[in-house]
């Protein structure tokens, strides 16, 4: 790695709590890789103060921020600019510092979510799919997907308000049931059902070749839907390759430059094992 110097660029995460974050790992992974001279690190900001931390990147000239919750929406009232997803979201999960001193927020879960899913070589286009779950993360897909060809996005939840919501973020997104699943050709899990235990999101009888399957979760990274889903021999999309694909797409926001996905994976991979693949 570059030794640091007084040239060198700091990027950070924010959030509360933020020590587990993977966010350093695989960000000062990419750095390394790719010989910028750029450290990421991980601040702990406390509820209400994400303005203040977005302020303090033009005093302190930090040239990125990472955002996590509870900062996601203060941050993306606090930005002078935003992109479109971060508009329709209310909320911002990457700020950049201009060289002119404003701040740029971005939305980039959604857009990861995409390109993990083609990096799958999974066709979009025209697809029908089921998405489980309509919290922050199953918004971001949602709004994605409406600009990615897909046929029909049926939103499975719970609570059917959240539902309506995050429905109404794509002109061919609507509220659902699990028989949807039938005529569909993308499941997608985005509840944290299967996150440190064997539990499945849908009965395995619903799966089938055919139906391509993506789980948000990546703790574990083999959740028990992607393994009944590989025992079929469906496609498949981890949540680890989501997670690594929107922060490749943080990364070159900030520096202009697409880091390599195999070594953030790679980083990402031991840092879980060596939690031991526990929830953080
Ligand atoms: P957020 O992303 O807003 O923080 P979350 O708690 O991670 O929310 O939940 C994400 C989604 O998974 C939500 O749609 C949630 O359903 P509700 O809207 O009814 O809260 C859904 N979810 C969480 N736990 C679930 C469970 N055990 N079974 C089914 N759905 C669940």
């Amino acid at each position: 790695m570059n030794p640091i110097s007084g040239a060198t660029r700091l990027a950070a995460v924010i959030g509360a709590p933020v020590r587990h974050s993977l966010s350093p790992t695989i960000h000062n992974a990419a750095f390394e890789h790719g010989l910028l001279d750029w450290r990421m690190v991980a601040f702990e900001v406390t509820a209400g103060s994400g303005a203040d931390a977005v302020r303090s990147m033009a005093t302190l000239g930090i040239g990125g921020l990472a955002v996590t919750m509870p900062h996601k929406a203060d941050v993306a009232a606090a930005v002078d600019e935003v992109d479109p997803a971060a508009r329709a979201l209310d909320s911002v999960n990457t700020v950049v510092l201009r060289p002119d001193g404003s701040t740029f927020g971005a939305s980039t879960d959604g857009a990861g979510f995409v390109n993990a899913v083609g990096a799958a070589a999974i066709e979009l286009a025209g697809r029908r799919v089921v998405m489980l779950g309509a919290g922050a993360a199953g918004r971001s897909i949602v709004d994605a997907l409406g600009r990615a060809g897909v046929a029909d996005i049926a939103v499975i939840n719970r609570t059917p308000d959240k539902a309506e919501a995050a429905a109404a973020l794509a002109p061919m997104a609507r509220v659902g049931t699990i028989d949807d699943i039938d005529g569909a050709g993308l499941l997608i899990n985005t509840t944290p059902v299967g996150m440190g235990t064997d539990a499945n999101p849908v009965d395995a009888s619903r799966l089938r070749p055919d139906l391509a399957v993506a789980d948000i979760v990546y703790h574990p990274i083999d959740t028990a839907l992607l393994t009944a889903a590989r025992r079929l021999d469906a496609p498949t999309v981890d949540g680890l390759a989501m997670l690594i694909e929107q922060a490749r797409l943080q990364q070159q926001l900030w520096t202009g430059a697409l880091p390599d996905a195999a070594r953030m994976r790679a980083a990402a991979e031991a840092a879980l094992s060596r939690r031991g693949q526990t929830p953080s």
